[in-house]
């Protein structure tokens, strides 16, 4: 820890910057200003921080509308928040660097050139990664000791679990630190101690998505058996088409190429999914993915549903939990706890894998690489 610098005590944070104002970027600006602090958004151009902006509006408004938060509190959180384009405005006075901008290694390597140059000595830098390699992010920073992984899930305002990870790199204060302040905007910090591909939830979600558009692809099952078999029988809020237009197709099948490069080609996108970044149909953010959000009323039956959809994406998820405990990621009852927080399913992942039987889900996933 060479460059070791004493960071901010949590009582004196107020400013908060947060590079990137896309879907996450806008969405953990909005958490961040409710929650008190100062922000200062910023995006390359004028057009794409407005846009943020506007979503910050758009979010807030319906937090008023459905009562969750007063017209009051919706225009000091206006108030707290400005907007920038350069990241020298957005950081030279800022405690904490959140980072969301594309899930591209040489983005972030060319965007933290840039943030160490401003940054103040006492601030920490934390990126929204949703699955690269917080160790090898941090080497691209001159300061790896204040730099930690602090993961949100879609909408930020909604889901309660934040990721906290930490990198080789990351220093004992740091890592406190984020957890601190992930608790301080109200989420529940879920510690991830070893840096591993897609984290946790990730690392179990994106492969049952990837999944599910294989069983359609492959013609095993249909679309509508699948989301009511997801959303009905794994107990999850969304269907699984439903949840990848929510995450975003094209952020989906990023996190799984990530997975193939560093983990198999077991985990490489379906070309389902691939087709939908082709026709620039990536999910709710750009009005369409696998429903039309234009016209589509999202109706899921629960009579669709089949156990054995059922069981075979509950195997996937049993698989990829027992890889985690395996490589000492995380523990069994933390992985059940941050799916519940991260994704709203209501029993965890590892406790339905019991309720069915492990025997059964061990089966079903040797038929899977028997018929691969
Ligand atoms: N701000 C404010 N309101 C929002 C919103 C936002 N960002 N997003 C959606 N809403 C609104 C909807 O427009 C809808 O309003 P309407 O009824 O007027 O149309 C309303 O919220 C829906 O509210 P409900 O009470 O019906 O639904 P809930 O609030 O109970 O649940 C949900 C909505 C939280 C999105 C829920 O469906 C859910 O938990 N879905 C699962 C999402 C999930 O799994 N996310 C994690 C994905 S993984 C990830 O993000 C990691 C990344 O790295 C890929």
């Amino acid at each position: 820890m060479g460059n070791y610098k004493q960071i901010m005590e949590m009582e004196g944070v107020t400013k908060v910057a947060v590079l990137g104002a896309g879907n996450m970027g806008h969405g953990i600006a909005e958490v961040v200003a409710i929650a008190g602090f100062t922000v200062v958004m910023r995006d390359i151009t004028e057009e794409l921080v407005q846009k943020g902006y506007e979503g910050i509006v758009w979010s807030l408004n319906k937090l008023v509308e459905k009562g969750q938060i007063s017209e009051k509190k919706s225009k000091e959180t206006l108030d707290r928040i400005t907007t920038v384009v350069t990241i020298e405005g957005a950081i030279s006075d800022a405690d904490i660097v959140i980072e969301a901008i594309p899930e591209r290694m040489d983005l972030k390597r060319e965007v933290y050139k840039e943030v160490e140059k401003y940054l103040p000595d006492r601030a920490v830098v934390l990126s929204n990664t949703s699955s690269l390699s917080i160790t090898e992010l941090s080497e691209a920073i001159g300061c790896p000791d204040r730099f930690c992984g602090l993961h949100f899930f879609n909408p930020p305002i909604k889901m309660p679990l934040i990721e906290v990870i930490s990198g080789d790199h990351t220093s004992e204060e740091t890592f406190e630190f984020a957890t601190q302040f992930a608790k301080k905007i109200g989420k529940f910090p879920v510690n991830v101690y070893k840096d591993s591909p897609g984290f946790i939830v990730n690392r179990i979600l994106t492969p049952l998505l990837n999944e599910a558009a294989w069983i359609v692809y492959e013609k095993r099952g249909k679309i509508q058996e699948i989301e009511s078999s997801v959303k009905y029988g794994l107990g999850l809020p969304m269907g699984a088409f439903e949840l990848s237009d929510q995450v975003g197709i094209d952020v989906a099948v990023h996190v799984l190429e990530y997975l193939r490069e560093k983990l198999g080609e077991e985990y490489g996108p379906c070309p389902l999914l691939v087709e939908k970044i082709e026709e620039g149909n990536v999910g709710r953010k750009v009005g369409k993915g696998f429903y039309d959000y234009s016209k589509d009323v999202i109706d899921i039956q629960v009579e669709m549903r089949s156990e054995t959809i059922e069981i075979l994406l509950a195997a996937c998820m049993a698989n990829e939990i027992a890889k985690l405990v395996e490589k000492e990621v995380a523990e069994v009852k933390d992985i059940d706890q941050a799916m519940k927080l991260g994704t709203g399913i209501e029993k965890g992942p590892a406790k339905m894998a019991d309720g069915i039987g492990i025997g059964k889900l061990y089966q079903v996933l040797l038929e899977i690489y028997d018929s691969t």
